[in-house]
């Protein structure tokens, strides 16, 4: 069972690795990433947390849940945007076990109306995500602002 916590200085480490999972080519080191998560507050951040996911108290897994205003329905809105198992652990259930955790991590925040999560891969993230979520076909426009 994972149980879901904000991110401490202590676990820069160990989402610095995750990260290496998504960057792509974007190449920075541990250094830059701790600068960074101090230069922005992301540690104890109210609009948008970093989560560790633990399994006996060792980290298995994170994600990133970033908050935005909804004024039409009085609330907030909630997107998942880095969703990584680290890759000591992957594909045995954590990933499932991610999104559940942070389903009931949710679940007492009143103001909370709609979660949503993206992905471009349709194997294994739409697989996981698809056990939880409703799939909705919209049309997103993206535009690259500044590479790393
Ligand atoms: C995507 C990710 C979060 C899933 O977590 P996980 O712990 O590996 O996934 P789980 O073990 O909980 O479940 C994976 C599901 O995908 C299936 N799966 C796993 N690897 C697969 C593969 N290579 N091809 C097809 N299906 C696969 C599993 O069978 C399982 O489905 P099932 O429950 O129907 O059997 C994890 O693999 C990861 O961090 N990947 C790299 C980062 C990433 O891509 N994140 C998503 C960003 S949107």
């Amino acid at each position: 069972v994972i149980e879901i916590e904000l991110m401490t200085i202590a676990d820069q480490r160990f989402v610095f690795e995750c990260l290496k999972e998504l960057r792509g080519s974007a190449a920075y080191d541990q250094a830059q990433f701790d600068e960074y998560v101090n230069k922005y507050g992301l540690i104890g951040h109210r609009e948008f947390r970093i989560l560790i996911g633990r399994r006996k108290g060792i980290p298995v897994a994170m994600l990133t849940c970033n908050r935005y205003a909804m004024p039409r329905y009085l609330g907030f809105g909630y997107e998942l945007e880095e969703v990584v198992v680290h890759p000591d652990y992957q594909n045995q259930g954590f990933g499932k076990e991610l999104i559940h955790a942070f389903f009931e991590w949710i679940k007492d925040d009143a103001s909370a109306r709609k979660l949503t999560v993206k992905t471009d891969d349709s194997v294994r993230a739409a697989r996981v995500y698809g056990k939880y979520f409703d799939p909705v076909h919209t049309t997103v426009f993206a535009k690259q602002l500044r590479h790393l």
